[in-house]
């Protein structure tokens, strides 16, 4: 399958490129997508990929924004390789943000969101639709919806699919779809834990409070530990470690979903709030980089609100009743 734009895609392209005056070394394909991203003001929503799928326009969209981000060199902060190499990478010498990624300690949360939020700026330019949002894969509710969701697994080509990953382990690409056991994605010891963090060990929702970033640390918290721990080791292959995980597509739903269950355990009530007179966990900042390949950086306190500071919402009412932050 080749990369190139459709016909109409191009027609298209060269009728807003020969409107529009030339902008340095920015390239004619990044300032078209960036004007329809700039007029886009209206409230995203991350759908359940089961929902999402019954779209053959999402996911074709989907396809493309993976496939066009793969097609860019890995020095290009909006390709696909970057911002894999942003979570983990043995690539030397690393790049700007590359082997950031922060895991078992308190940070584990608000830097997942972070990344999340401007890979989904990227993906969303880089497939030309302005309406697309980032599903997640809701294997925590729904039994039936435990299998691997079908436009991951089929058709079965790397070459043709870009969202199919061979390295998977087991028999989770198989092509009737092998569900991940639901001893893994139980999520109820970790909404048993009403403190976000812990000072000293990761017992907590969220991990151990240390007073800066660390690429890995011992103190997970109980939901990192599972299901998120635990979805990565079954899934195996690329996902089975954080060096090479978010170069498989299904890494960055699986993430939604992780993030989409912090916001429910926030509506749990109990006590359970975000840390928000932390202000190591508050004020760190972060590099991460835009869909415009400008870095950005970003604490805790801009991202604790997806509505009003991201731009983006869950389809699950859960995730949205009552409490603030
Ligand atoms: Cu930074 Cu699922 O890992």
């Amino acid at each position: 399958m080749s990369h190139e734009l459709s016909r109409r895609q191009v027609l298209k392209l060269v009728s807003y490129a020969s409107a529009g005056t030339a902008v340095g070394s920015v390239p004619l394909i990044s300032r078209f997508f960036v004007e329809k991203a700039n007029a886009q003001t209206a409230t995203f929503v991350r759908e359940n990929i089961y929902t999402f799928m019954q779209s053959p326009a999402k996911v074709a969209a989907l396809r493309r924004g993976v496939q066009v981000m793969k097609s860019r060199p890995a020095n290009n902060p909006t390709s696909w390789a970057y911002q894999a190499n942003i979570h983990g990478t043995t690539i030397r010498p690393l790049l700007a943000s590359w082997n950031t990624c922060d895991h078992g300690t308190f940070f584990f949360f608000p830097w997942h969101r972070m990344y999340l939020y401007y890979f989904e700026r990227i993906l969303r330019q880089a497939s030309g639709d302005s309406t697309l949002a980032l599903p997640y894969w809701n294997y925590s509710d729904v039994g039936a919806q435990r299998v691997l969701p079908a436009p991951f697994r089929i058709p079965a080509n790397e070459s043709t699919n870009s969202l199919y990953e061979s390295d998977r382990t087991g028999n989770i690409n198989v092509n009737s779809g092998a569900a991940l056991p639901a001893t893994i994605v139980g999520y109820a010891s970790a909404f048993r834990r009403t403190n976000f963090f812990h000072t000293t060990t990761g017992s907590s929702f969220g991990g151990r409070r240390v007073s800066q970033t660390s690429h890995t640390a011992s103190g997970k918290g109980e939901l990192e530990r599972r299901p998120h721990d635990q979805v990565h080791a079954s899934i195996g292959g690329l996902m089975g470690n954080p060096i090479t995980a978010a170069q498989d597509p299904i890494f960055w739903l699986h993430h939604a979903n992780t993030d989409r269950l912090w916001e429910r355990w926030l509506r749990q009530g109990g006590g359970r709030v975000n840390p928000t007179d932390d202000i190591d966990w508050m004020n760190d900042t972060f590099t991460f980089f835009d869909e415009n390949r400008n870095a950005v950086r970003m604490s805790a306190r801009n991202i604790l609100d997806t509505a009003t500071q991201l731009n983006y919402i869950y389809d699950d009412p859960l995730t949205r009743s009552s409490n603030a932050v």
